[in-house]
């Protein structure tokens, strides 16, 4: 497949063109500033292109069969941010891969997001932008895959996780985990049209899918 991942610059999107480097998928990354470029052809990207999620990016995805969205306006930034990339970005690049054909959608977001109003009151703004994201998604008619995982780490992962479609765990996950969960989402269709909450766990991530 050709895949076209949004924040492939991002802690997450290079663990995931690491993993990506050894399949059989084309890889197509989408960075803010060109000088991004060489660093992710090292790491596997077969092409690189520009763009910005406060933007229409349907130039830089066409002719790729699935995007994967790992961007996010991260922790430096403002409520504004949170709205205009990890809510209003991913649902313009929902909307432009549904108006290009693109049937498959994979987004990164965040357990907490499906009752933001539950969260922690500093978090509740970004859980509520990933819930409305997550909710565009589901009803765009695309086949969709919305991964919540636990607290990030930069630890090495494990290769092992625990997956629920009900949010029955809670815990942290490593980013590098995250990446081979996407991968591994890519290559089953259990995980079609699916939500589920990913964290470490004691079964090696392709077992954990296929169980979904
Ligand atoms: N922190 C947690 O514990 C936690 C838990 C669950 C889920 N998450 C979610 O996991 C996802 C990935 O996390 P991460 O740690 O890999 O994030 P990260 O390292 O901050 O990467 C985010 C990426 O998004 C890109 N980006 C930001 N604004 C953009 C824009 N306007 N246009 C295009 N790209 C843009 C950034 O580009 P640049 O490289 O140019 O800055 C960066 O590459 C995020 O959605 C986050 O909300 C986090």
């Amino acid at each position: 497949m050709n895949v076209f991942i949004a924040g492939a610059n991002g802690q997450i999107g290079q663990h995931f063109l690491r993993e990506l480097a050894d399949s059989d998928h084309q890889t197509r990354a989408m960075v803010r500033h060109s000088e991004q470029g060489p660093e992710l052809q090292k790491l596997g990207a077969d092409e690189v292109v520009l763009g910005d999620l406060e933007k229409d990016c349907s130039d830089a995805m066409k002719g790729c069969d699935v995007v994967v969205f790992a961007a996010g306006s991260g922790p430096d930034t403002g409520p504004d941010k949170t709205t205009q990339v990890d809510q209003d970005g991913a649902i313009r690049l929902i909307d432009s891969a549904k108006a290009m054909g693109i049937e498959r959608f994979i987004i990164v977001s965040s357990v907490g997001a499906e009752e933001p109003d539950n969260g922690p009151e500093k978090l509740r703004h970004y859980l509520q932008a990933k819930h409305n994201a997550d909710e565009h998604l589901k009803s765009s008619g695309l086949n969709y895959t919305i991964v919540r995982p636990g607290q990030l780490t930069n630890d090495e992962g494990t290769g092992k996780v625990a997956v629920s479609t009900g949010h029955e765990h809670t815990g942290k996950i490593p980013r590098q985990d995250v990446a081979r969960v996407l991968l591994a989402a890519l290559d089953t269709t259990t995980a079609d049209n699916r939500v589920f909450y990913v964290v470490s766990g004691s079964t090696p991530v392709t077992e954990a899918l296929a169980k979904l």
